[in-house]
Parts: structure tokens; C-alpha cells; sequence
């Protein structure tokens, strides 16, 4: 069989690194980045060279009990980014059919098609609060597909995804002998001591996620896969042709701040409480804007109202130095993106200025 590679570079992660800086920069999806003095840490602590092979055994284990599963089924990787390549690149083959959620975090579209696979797509709609569920998803499965690929929390939108759905969602996986990658990176923002994931629902999951987004730790880039073991061996394998072995100082510190994620996450959950709550009290007096609005996570994906979201975004960005995410990454161009994982004084000024661009453009 003869396949072309569909995508060979992500345009969101190209605007993300070039564009979407600003004075007031409301386009970041995670928390603020620590810094490493934020980190209890001495330079005893690091070391560049140590026993790697097939994972940090200290990091491993403390991923491992951490998601309550067994080591064997921790792979870990760069970030969530990698995660998602390295188990995207074990589950399907050039030509492969996959189901993958629409509006997407759009790195997860480009590797999907970097790596060959059919890419058919199936619609989180907004009237429905963005949900989802297994009646929208079964229509558009074929005794083909192999992968269904989602997010949880969603990104762009923050809404989380109820485990109830999820395991509806596995079954019918499960009966095509497919399975489930879910990207995780969001769902830490429910800053549970035992956190939740849908690896726990059924063999058929493989989820990924990392420190980045919730603990404001992606310098660290601290990323896992959680999948059954015989998977999580062959993604170890297949990582030999990637990055092969990790840098070493890197995996110290992650276990030194998977130590100390319980003080971490709390910084982070009043942030995004505060946050949240200037985010809601501005929406409360926009009748221009329609939203769905998550209780958690660090984003929102409002919609303009009789107006392209695109010429709200430009005069946002020229008159009023204000970044926000432009839908057209997530196919919705009449939306954006809005993170509330910054300090509190830019996000109300954002928002102020966000404010001034939408009454400019009455
Ligand atoms: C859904 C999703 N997955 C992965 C990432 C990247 O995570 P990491 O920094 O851990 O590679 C992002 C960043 O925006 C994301 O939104």
C-alpha cells in the first residue's frame, strides 16, 4: 500500500511559539510556570547520568502509585506531546482508520495524519454543552476504525467528560476490537489526591497526560502513558527509535515535584477558582458572548455573537496588546480560546480590554 504523510508540522504549536505572545496574554491553556527556586530542590538532588533503560524506576513507581496502577503500565515521555506521538505511533498503522473528537487540539490531528492514519471526525456540538457521549460517537465507527482519540477535559472547551459516557464509549470500542486514547493533561486540574483516569475503565484505554498543565511544570517535561502492559512494551520499544533515553536531571526533578505536587496543586486550584470567578463575573455582563462553562480546568471557548471571531481577535491583538486563541485552530472560527491559568491581574485586565474590543465592535 502507498500512503502520504497528510501533515508534517502543527500550525496551532507554530502560532502558539511565534504569535501568541502579548502584554496581556490570555492564550496560555496552563498555569503560570514555576520557577525552579518554587521547587524545594538542591543541586545533591540532580545527577546527569543515572539508570534509565526502560524508565527512572523512582519515577516510574511514583507515577505508578499515583494512578493506583501497575508499574508495567507506566511508559513516561517529553510532556503530554510526546506521550501522545509515542502512543499515537503504537496504536496505528499507515492507513488505519481513527475517530478522532471535533473541535481538537490540533498537535493531536497533525500527528494522527503525520503518522498515515484516516482521520474521520465526529462533532462535540455546542448545544449540547460540548458532552460527550457514545450515541454521537457510534454513527461514525466502521468495522475499520481502530482508535477513537478525545480529550478530557476537552480542550478548547474545559468541559470534562463524565466516566459513565466514557466506559459507554469503551464498550463500543471494545466490540471492534479498537480502543481509547485519551489525552489527560486537563483532568489534573481536579486536583484529586487519588486522581482519576479512564485507564481504569477497561484494557481498551490508553491515556496520557504530564505535570504541564495544572502544576505549572512544563520546563520539567514530565510526561506518562498509562496503557495495558503488553502496549506500554512495545511503546518502550518503539520510544528506542524515538528519543531513546530521557535526560536524566530531568527525571530527578520530576520526582522531587511529584513529591511536592500536593502544595503545588493548592497554589494552583485558588488561582483557578479566583480566576475563574473574574472570568464568570465578565461573562455574566456580555450578552454579546455564548459560553459553556466548566466548573474546572484553566479554559473557556466562547462563541461572538453576529460577529466573526477573527476581527474581534485582530483588534484585540493591534489596539488593545491582548492574546487569546483564535477558533480557527479548533475549526470553530466563530469562537476562542480564553486561559485563566495567569496571574489575576492580567487576566482582569485582559478581560477589561477584552470588554473595550467587543463594545469597539457594537
Ligand atoms: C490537549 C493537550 N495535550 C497536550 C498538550 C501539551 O502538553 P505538554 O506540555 O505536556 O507536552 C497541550 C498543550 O496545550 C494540550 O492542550
Amino acid at each position: 500500500m502507498t500512503w502520504k504523510r497528510e501533515a508534517t508540522a502543527s500550525e496551532y504549536m507554530y502560532w502558539a511559539k511565534t504569535s501568541s505572545r502579548a502584554r496581556f496574554n490570555l492564550a496560555t491553556s496552563g498555569l503560570a510556570n514555576l520557577k525552579l527556586q518554587d521547587l524545594q530542590v538542591s543541586l545533591d538532588d540532580l545527577e546527569m547520568t543515572g539508570d534509565t533503560g526502560y524508565g527512572y524506576a523512582p519515577l516510574v513507581d511514583a507515577l505508578a502509585e499515583r494512578y493506583r496502577v501497575e508499574r508495567e503500565c507506566v511508559v513516561t515521555a517529553a510532556g503530554t506531546s510526546f506521550a501522545n506521538h509515542l502512543a499515537l505511533a503504537a496504536l496505528i498503522e499507515p492507513g488505519d482508520e481513527i475517530l478522532l473528537e471535533s473541535p481538537a487540539y490540533e498537535p493531536l490531528l497533525a500527528t494522527a495524519r503525520f503518522l498515515g492514519a484516516q482521520v474521520k471526525r465526529f462533532q462535540r456540538k455546542f448545544e449540547n454543552g460540548f458532552r460527550l457521549t457514545a450515541a454521537e460517537i457510534e454513527p461514525h465507527l466502521s468495522p475499520q476504525t481502530k482508535l477513537i482519540v478525545l480529550t478530557n477535559l476537552h480542550n478548547p472547551t474545559g468541559v470534562a467528560a463524565d466516566m459513565g459516557d466514557l466506559k459507554e464509549i469503551g464498550e463500543l470500542a471494545w466490540k471492534r476490537n479498537a480502543r481509547v486514547l485519551i489525552d489527560e493533561v486537563y483532568l489534573e486540574m481536579l486536583f484529586e489526591e487519588s486522581p482519576q483516569t479512564a485507564f481504569h475503565l477497561g484494557p481498551e484505554f490508553v491515556v496520557t497526560s504530564s505535570l504541564t498543565k495544572a502544576f505549572g511544570l512544563s520546563g520539567l517535561r514530565c510526561g506518562w502513558i498509562l496503557a495495558a502492559p503488553e502496549l506500554a512494551k512495545s511503546m518502550w520499544r518503539l520510544n528506542d527509535l524515538f528519543a531513546a533515553t530521557p535526560v536524566h536531571a530531568g527525571e530527578r526533578l520530576s520526582v522531587t515535584a511529584l513529591q511536592q505536587l500536593p502544595a503545588i496543586a493548592e497554589r494552583s486550584r485558588q488561582r483557578l477558582d479566583e480566576n475563574r470567578g473574574l472570568l464568570n463575573q465578565f461573562l455574566d455582563g456580555r450578552d454579546d458572548l455564548e459560553v459553556v462553562r466548566p466548573p474546572f480546568g484553566s479554559i473557556m471557548f466562547p462563541r461572538v455573537k453576529d460577529e466573526t471571531a477573527d476581527k474581534l481577535i485582530a483588534l484585540l491583538r493591534e489596539k488593545y496588546e491582548t492574546s487569546v486563541v483564535p477558533g480557527r485552530f479548533f475549526e470553530m472560527p466563530a469562537h476562542f480560546r480564553v486561559g485563566l491559568g495567569g496571574d489575576r491581574e492580567t487576566l482582569a485586565e485582559g478581560l477589561d480590554r477584552l470588554g473595550s474590543a467587543l463594545d469597539d465592535l457594537r
